[in-house]
């Protein structure tokens, strides 16, 4: 007891009002801790994604509570509480469309840090739960935007959520208990306004629970880095801070640049124009499409006849991602070093963009076709491609240590 209260003393003289602090609530030293964090030395900027992920995050919540501050979740008046918004929220304009634009910006953000673990081989052994949170937070990212979407009470928000709401009636014998369920009634009308308003609300800090689980759960073994060779001494590494603090720095800069160049030049280029003219139960838009970052998945959705098939190819494109670290079962983890790999990797890349495009098409020839074609191709690539090249692959010659693919300054 006399000894807890001499360091009390101690801490306090030495720091003041800080070792006060420090010493009943350690968050000095945490920080520190994180400052210290040993981060191997080759890392390129495609490591950079991760944090921006987190940072565009923090900016979804903080601008969104700002805008839900001044929205109205009612069918009566969404629509118009949008507008005022719009023209009478003192900047409510530059809230709203950082939040929009930004929304789109996140989506960027976490499609290159997937695309980055999928080249990498970021899902392997030993760190199978990152990746596997990862999807986690994917699917909690898509069902906010999702809802996001419905909130302002256009046209497509409506016919949106109608269409997508309604592929759970192709669950054999319960799924149009399940779309009531959904609705809270027998339209997409007021209480489904209302329940999709509160858990766009919630389900962000969600995803920042499953981000700290993330990185908990990548923290466990370090990072990974482009060579895939693991840390094997304290050569190899540096600390989070100074050098890789300042990178992510950088990439920010980026971003907040391309962020606000949308913003200020085209803030409705990446949305719809039917989602200006407030959701009319009784007039169905020409053409309803997702924002664009579901295309890929829709495509694949519209590529089968079959509306029950077509839902289980659907979420299947994404489960498959759990399998990955059974599929491809390479001793080389990064892609960098396996030739064959590498080609097949940028068709597959070239394809997810095509059924990016094909989602936004009419369902017509030779669109249906294509994306039958690009659909296949999808699977092939996980299924059969994938744990084909793990066995027969002649990998390149991996680096000893993963300080020798850095030149170093004398
Ligand atoms: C809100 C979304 C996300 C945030 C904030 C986030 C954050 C991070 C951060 C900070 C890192 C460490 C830095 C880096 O390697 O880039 C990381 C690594 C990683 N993330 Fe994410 N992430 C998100 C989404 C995802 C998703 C959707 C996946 C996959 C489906 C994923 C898979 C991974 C993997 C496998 C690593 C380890 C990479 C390695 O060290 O080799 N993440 N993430």
């Amino acid at each position: 007891m006399q000894d807890d209260d001499d360091k009390i003393k101690n801490a306090e003289e030495k720091n003041g009002i800080l070792g006060w602090i420090e010493y009943r609530l350690p968050i000095f030293s945490f920080l520190k801790h994180i400052a210290s964090y040993q981060v191997p030395k080759n890392l390129n900027y495609a490591w950079n994604f991760g944090s921006l992920a987190g940072i565009a995050l923090i900016l979804q919540i903080i601008t969104g509570i700002v805008l839900a501050m001044h929205y109205t979740p009612h069918v009566d008046h969404a629509f118009n509480s949008v507008e005022r918004i719009m023209r009478d929220v003192s900047y409510g304009w530059l809230i709203r469309y950082t939040h929009a634009v930004g929304a789109s910006l996140f989506f960027i953000v976490v499609y290159a840090h997937i695309m980055r673990g999928l080249y990498y081989g970021s899902y392997k052994k030993p760190r199978e739960m990152v990746w596997f949170v990862g999807i986690f937070i994917f699917f909690a990212m898509m069902a906010t935007a999702f809802m996001g979407y419905v909130l302002p009470w256009g046209q497509m928000s409506f016919w949106g959520a109608t269409v997508i709401t309604q592929l759970f009636s192709a669950i054999p014998i319960v799924g149009n208990k399940i779309v009531i369920w959904l609705w809270g009634g027998f339209s997409v009308e007021n209480p489904t306004l209302n329940r999709f308003f509160a858990l766009h609300y919630l389900l962000p800090f969600i995803i920042i629970a499953l981000a700290m689980l993330h990185v908990i759960a990548l923290h466990r073994f370090g990072s990974g880095n482009p060579s895939g060779v693991e840390i094997k001494s304290s050569k190899d590494t540096i600390p989070l801070y100074p050098y890789y603090i300042v990178k992510d720095c950088i990439t920010f800069g980026l971003f907040l640049i391309v962020l606000f160049a949308f913003v200020f030049y085209a803030p409705n280029y990446l949305g719809h124009s039917d989602n200006y003219i407030e959701a009319d139960p009784m007039t169905t838009p020409m053409h309803i499409v997702p924002e664009w970052y579901f295309l890929p998945f829709y495509a694949m959705l519209r590529s089968i006849p079959n509306k029950l098939i077509g839902v289980v190819t659907m979420f299947a494109s994404i489960f498959v991602w759990f399998l990955l670290p059974w599929l491809d079962k390479s001793k080389v983890r990064s892609g960098a070093y396996r030739p064959v790999f590498k080609v097949f990797f940028w068709i597959f890349a070239v394809n997810f963009f095509l059924l990016g495009w094909l989602g936004g098409q009419e369902v017509k020839e030779p669109y249906i076709t294509l994306s039958r074609f690009s659909t296949l191709y999808y699977f092939t690539y996980f299924a059969i491609i994938l744990p084909l090249l793990s066995k027969y692959e002649k990998p390149k010659m991996l680096p000893k240590t993963l300080s020798d693919t850095v030149s170093e300054m004398k």
